[in-house]
């Protein structure tokens, strides 16, 4: 991978549809290195047989000699995203993808046509699917330069913080959303159901989709359910009608196989409900925010009642607006967090500036981008203000402050991390990684080598590394990175030989 053709061709993702398989071609060069019988060259088989043996009729990919081409199909919309993202339009009006509904969560995305999609209509989509009998359908999405993540409605909260999406869309996504717990505790096995037999913990998927679900946003479900008139689809339309009932969403539409509902606005509908209606409102005390190794809780997420993340300005306005929910952020800092969140508008502003001029990053096709610290997301910010045809995955290490709530206020994506645990996605998927102050923060936590190692797997060969952080730091990163095999130069920021830090620009 690397040359320019091809990196053009998937930069033209959204519009163009179509990628080479050149990169899986190289995986399997660089597989053989590896030697026969690793798991990575099974899966990479895999890869290319699978959309042809399981989801050929669905149009979700088709083979073109050396090509993969996307037509935009899905289980649920053969006939492509682009007239079903209409019919929902037409469905809600209001949803406005690109001015209202900006940041979007496809479950179970499949390629993630959806996503893909929906950037013409200035809409982004954190696309995410786990590993399962789909093979590698977010390896497929992030070739394509569509932001996805491996992720999984389970037993732990998603790692998205509560009020992030303006919509949430599930079609044909395989999950029991009206799930109880002591239906899922039955498929583990009776000796773990003794110790619970009475849970009483209706939906508690759906519950993570509420919690996750901005105050006034949508969830689009298009499954079986829907339309199906035979009798166990019925029950089961007829369980989804009790429980979002009872978690006050609105049904707003139906129609053909799509159902849509949107979730309150306030608290109000809530506390008025019937003290015995289940499921119960959390504990005042819950952190809807805190979900690194959280489990999932049966209860509705309560929204703040002072209202912040129920009124953000509509895109593009919401940039570079300082959202309410910073005041909610800890840190300690002396300055207001507004004129914080300005002075680090205007320091990205300046930074991502001189990349682009000094180091041609229009050139470079910089598609799928990381901010491995992403403190407010001005370094996303700047890249849209600069007009790269990129899209950036905010990172907000947990050992931080939680910023990730305001990056979604904004309109960005991002999620929740710890630096010193591997990142859920697949090898060779990002063309940038930046980490500013990153090292000089987690070497009090972790190794920095096997931080530099898992940016080694994610990175493609030919991608781009910019680190920028402490002086003391930069050295002994630069010997690391260079027995890894980049190719690394340290260079002075705009401040000087003499500033504290230093920034080092490497390439795989
Ligand atoms: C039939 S495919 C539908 C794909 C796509 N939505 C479409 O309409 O073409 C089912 C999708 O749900 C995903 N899925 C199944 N169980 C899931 C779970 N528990 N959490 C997240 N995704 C899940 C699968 O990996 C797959 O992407």
């Amino acid at each position: 991978m690397g040359n320019e053709t091809e990196e053009a061709e998937r930069a033209k993702q959204g519009t163009g549809r179509v990628i080479s398989s050149s990169g899986i071609a190289l995986r399997r060069g660089r597989i053989e290195l590896l030697g026969s019988g690793s798991k990575e060259l099974q899966d990479s088989d895999s890869l290319a047989e699978e959309p042809r043996r399981d989801k050929g009729g669905q149009n979700w990919i088709t083979r073109d000699k050396d090509k993969f081409k996307f037509p935009g199909g899905g289980t649920q919309f053969i006939h492509g995203a682009k007239q079903y993202l209409n019919q929902i339009s037409e469905m809600v009006p209001n949803i406005a993808f690109g001015s209202h509904t900006r940041v979007v969560l496809d479950v179970g995305c499949g390629v993630a046509s959806f996503g893909a999609y929906l950037f013409s209509k200035n809409a982004i989509t954190m696309s995410i699917a786990p590993k399962d009998v789909h093979e590698n359908q977010i390896q497929f999405a992030l070739e394509r330069g569509v932001p996805a993540m491996a992720a999984v409605f389970a037993t732990r909260r998603l790692l998205y913080p509560s009020q992030a999406f303006d919509l949430i869309h599930c079609s044909r996504c395989r999950i029991n959303w009206t799930r109880d717990e002591w239906e899922f505790l039955n498929s583990l096995g009776s000796a773990t159901l003794i110790s619970f037999l009475k849970c009483d913990e209706d939906g508690i998927l759906l519950l993570e989709v509420n919690r996750m679900l901005r105050a006034g946003g949508y969830f689009a479900w298009a499954a079986q359910p829907v339309y199906k008139h035979e009798e166990a689809q019925q029950e089961a339309w007829k369980e989804m009608e009790d429980l979002t009932t009872h978690i006050c969403w609105e049904l707003v539409k139906k129609e053909g196989y799509i159902a849509i509902w949107r979730k309150p606005l306030n608290n109000t509908c809530y506390i008025i409900r019937d003290a015995a209606v289940k499921p119960p409102l959390c504990n005042p005390d819950d952190d809807p925010d805190s979900v690194w190794y959280a489990n999932l809780k049966a209860c509705i997420t309560r929204l703040p009642e002072n209202g912040f993340g129920s009124n953000v300005p509509t895109w593009p306005a919401r940039l570079h607006v300082p959202p309410q929910r910073l005041e909610n952020v800890l840190m300690d800092a002396n300055i207001a967090k507004n004129e914080l969140f300005k002075a680090e508008t205007a320091f990205w502003d300046e930074v991502v500036g001189s990349y682009v001029n000094a180091f041609h990053w229009k050139k470079m096709n910089l598609r799928n981008v990381m901010d491995m610290r992403a403190g407010f997301g001005g370094f996303a910010a700047a890249m849209i203000d600069n007009q790269l045809d990129s899209w950036v995955m905010n990172v907000v290490p947990t050992s931080g402050p939680n910023t990730l709530p305001l990056i979604y206020d904004r309109g960005l994506i991002g999620v929740a991390h710890d630096w010193c645990e591997p990142f859920d996605t697949y090898p060779r998927t990002y063309d940038l990684l930046h980490a500013f102050g990153l090292f000089s923060t987690e070497q009090k936590r972790c190794n920095i080598t096997s931080i530099l190692l898992e940016m080694d797997r994610i990175l493609r060969p030919g991608g781009r590394v910019y680190i920028r952080d402490s002086k003391y730091i930069v050295d002994e990163i630069q010997t690391i990175t260079v027995a890894m095999g980049w190719r690394s130069d340290q260079h002075d920021t705009s401040e000087g030989p003499y500033a504290s830090r230093r920034i080092l620009i490497c390439q795989k």
